[in-house]
């Protein structure tokens, strides 16, 4: 039964293709729930983002069949559901999920769908599905992933961006994101994670980004906190992810607490649950417990994350 004392809460950033089930992880490689929660869930900070996106390799590895991809879909719904999730969005990368795996793009979204659809019925769960360009592939595939959204277009409600903020210049991606916005696509870009508070500009100006994917390095513009504001752009803030990247100091210097005080719409989110073993009570309490934040705040976060969803836009 689902806990009606759990707040609503509206994610709008979390990785489906990062959120295998810790249960079906490890029933999949052949080892013990334990084991997952002990080798390979991270739960201290690691050098940077880089380090922690090799690990991601593992769901590579994993996600090879039609039928476990509809798995991760329903499972993925399920534990949103019974963490008393009430709006979904969800993100996942075709160039990752296709890297070594023999399922054609279109027959690993349609399973992909599947699972979600299914739960999304059972358990009368929204949710919408964002197309992720990662960096890592470089500007060809960039325009190839783009192409494949808009041929989906009626499965997806926006693209991203997303990989090694650190490597891979933003601007070399104008072209494709110009045809996804073209194309009726809602546009959100992973940028200010660890890269500089131009990063989050060039996201804004050059790539025409709605919403940013963490943009926590904006607190280090004024200017910049002033255009969030103005126009309304929204940082998609996942507090336990900046930590384990080691994109924050400690949880208690996360900037979270001031761009609720400059105004800037945030949001609170979990990013890559199957990786950092959380949930969304745990990113609320490090708020409450590490940040200081308030019921008040809490609901501002919640009144953010449903208005500036790209569901039902
Ligand atoms: N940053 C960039 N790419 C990602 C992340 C992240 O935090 N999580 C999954 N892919
Ligand atoms: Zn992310």
């Amino acid at each position: 039964m689902k806990n009606s004392i759990k707040p609503a809460h509206t994610e709008l950033h979390r990785h489906l293709d990062a959120s295998v089930r810790a249960k079906t992880l490890a029933s999949w490689l052949g080892i013990t729930e334990e084991e997952i929660n002990n080798k390979f869930w991270l739960t201290k900070p690691l050098q940077n983002l880089k380090e922690v996106l090799d690990r991601f390799e593992l769901f590579q590895k994993v996600l090879t069949s039609k039928e476990r991809l509809e798995v991760l879909g329903f499972e993925a719904m399920e534990d949103a559901y019974l963490e008393g999730i009430t709006q979904i969005e969800w993100r996942y990368s075709p160039s990752f999920l296709g890297e070594h795996s023999k399922i054609i793009w279109k027959e690993a979204h349609q399973s992909l769908l599947c699972g979600l659809e299914k739960a999304s019925k059972q358990f009368n769960l929204p949710f919408g599905l964002i197309c992720i360009v990662s960096r890592d592939y470089g500007v060809d595939m960039a325009e190839k992933t783009i192409d494949f959204a808009l041929e989906n277009k009626k499965d997806f409600i926006a693209v991203d961006l997303a990989g090694n903020e650190a490597s891979y210049p933003l601007k070399e991606y104008r072209h494709a994101f110009k045809k996804a916005r073209d194309g009726g696509l809602s546009v959100t870009i992973h940028a200010g994670e660890v890269g500089p508070a131009l990063n989050v500009w060039e996201a804004i100006d050059e790539l025409g980004a709605k919403r940013i994917g963490h943009g926590i390095q904006s607190i280090n513009d004024q200017s910049l906190l002033k255009r969030l504001e103005r126009d309304q752009i929204l940082l998609e803030i996942c507090p336990i992810s900046n930590w384990i990247t080691n994109s924050v100091p400690s949880l208690k210097a996360h900037p979270l607490p001031r761009f609720l005080e400059a105004g800037v719409p945030v949001c609170i989110n979990t990013d890559d649950p199957g990786i950092f073993g959380n949930t969304i009570d745990d990113e609320r309490e490090v708020c409450r417990k590490e940040m200081g934040l308030t019921k008040k705040d809490f609901e501002i976060l919640e009144k953010n994350a449903i208005l500036h969803s790209f569901i039902n836009l």
